[in-house]
């Protein structure tokens, strides 16, 4: 198991998947990638990595760009309605061109955004333009590969649900003439609101223009080597992984905090009990009825014992999976159709409430 530092932080493994998207991105683009998977499995801090570590830093080596990046993250705009969806992938300035790049590849990933000039961002923002059609008419002239990632997509369902289903079918229109239809740039588009997905799964034009990748908590060998290199032992490596499974960000906020607790067992016990108050609050606040207990209940039950809940009628149970997974306390794997609990955590929860 490889550690790395990355924006000065532990990065652990990922070997298998840094390799998948380099090779990826080294194809022609025919599909759009899906890349989903529980909260905090560490999507995003992987896909940021490859892009400024094995895209950016790589080509740099050979002086000239290669790649043409675009990185827009969702939960760092407030996307409600057309405008601010624009904002999100345009940036007005004062130019003669339509569109202005600063000729140099993107070192910074903060700036997804596409730089275009004042008077064809206010025929877009008239929809006297389309802006797909000007961004594919912008993307043709561009020599490099073109990646596109879009993060956080689910943050979408607000345009969605605001009336605005057309922005968002044509917003997936044109990823998938971006690749399958035109072949011009990568898409990838990355989730851990598969409820969202599901219903893009349930597309059958976008399934079968789409890919879909998991990106699941870190296995037991990448934490027992995390963790003897912190000098844990075996036996309590066990244990913490007993309690929080391969979760990177439960574990780091293990290394911060189990020091101020009588024991390591303490602290982790602790850690599930707060997990189980989650539930309980979160049952009490929603009002959820006997029906839908019930069924979490029967859901709960299955995960302890399987590890994951299965169901071919999943039309009765979809609707409190929804809700549990909303709140990011079970993860729905539509590809796959399994449901599981978010991180391990909340595995023990459900043990203390004798599911
Ligand atoms: N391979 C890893 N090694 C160490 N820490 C990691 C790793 N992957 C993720 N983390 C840490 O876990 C936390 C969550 O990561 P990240 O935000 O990338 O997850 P995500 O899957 O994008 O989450 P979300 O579902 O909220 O979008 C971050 O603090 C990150 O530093
Ligand atoms: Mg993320």
């Amino acid at each position: 198991m490889i550690t790395r530092e990355f924006r000065g932080d532990e990065f652990i493994n990922r070997e298998k998947e840094i390799e998948f998207f380099k090779n990826y991105f080294n194809h022609l683009p025919q599909r759009i990638l899906w890349v989903y998977g529980p909260k905090s499995t560490g999507k995003t801090t992987l896909i940021e990595y490859v892009i400024e570590n094995a895209l950016i830093k790589g080509i740099k080596a050979f002086k000239k760009p290669q790649y043409w990046i675009k990185y827009i993250n969702f939960r760092r705009t407030l996307v409600t309605d057309y405008d601010n969806f624009l904002y999100s992938f345009l940036k007005e300035v004062e130019n003669n061109d339509d569109f202005s790049d600063s000729g140099e590849l993107d070192v910074e990933l903060n700036l997804g955004v596409i730089r275009i000039n004042s008077r064809l961002f206010k025929q877009i923002k008239e929809k006297k333009t389309n802006l797909f059609d000007e961004l594919i008419k912008k993307l043709r002239k561009i020599k490099e590969k073109k990646i596109i990632i879009i993060d956080e997509i689910q943050l979408l369902e607000d345009i969605y649900l605001n009336g605005n289903k057309l922005l968002l079918n044509e917003f997936l229109n044109f990823c998938v003439a971006l690749t399958k239809e035109t072949h011009i740039a990568h898409v990838v588009i990355l989730t851990s609101n598969t409820i969202f997905l599901e219903q893009i799964y349930s597309n059958s034009r976008l399934k079968e223009t789409s890919n879909f990748r998991l990106i699941d908590h870190l296995d037991f060998d990448d934490i027992r080597d995390w963790l003897r290199q912190k000098k844990f032992t075996d036996s309590e490596i066990d244990l913490i992984y007993d309690f929080l499974g391969g979760s990177a960000t439960r574990i780091k906020k293990l290394l911060e905090e189990y020091k101020y607790y009588p024991s390591l067992r303490e602290y982790l016990e602790h850690e599930a009990i707060r997990a189980k108050n989650e539930i309980e609050i979160y049952i009490a606040q929603e009002k959820l009825n006997d029906n839908l207990i019930e069924k979490f209940e029967f859901i709960a039950s299955e995960i302890v014992k399987k590890g994951y809940f299965y169901s071919k009628k999943l039309k009765d149970y979809i609707d409190v999976v929804s809700l549990f997974s909303k709140v990011e306390i079970l993860f729905f794997d539509p590809i796959n159709n399994k449901t599981t609990a978010s991180n391990r955590l909340y595995v023990k929860a459900f043990q203390i409430e004798g599911y």
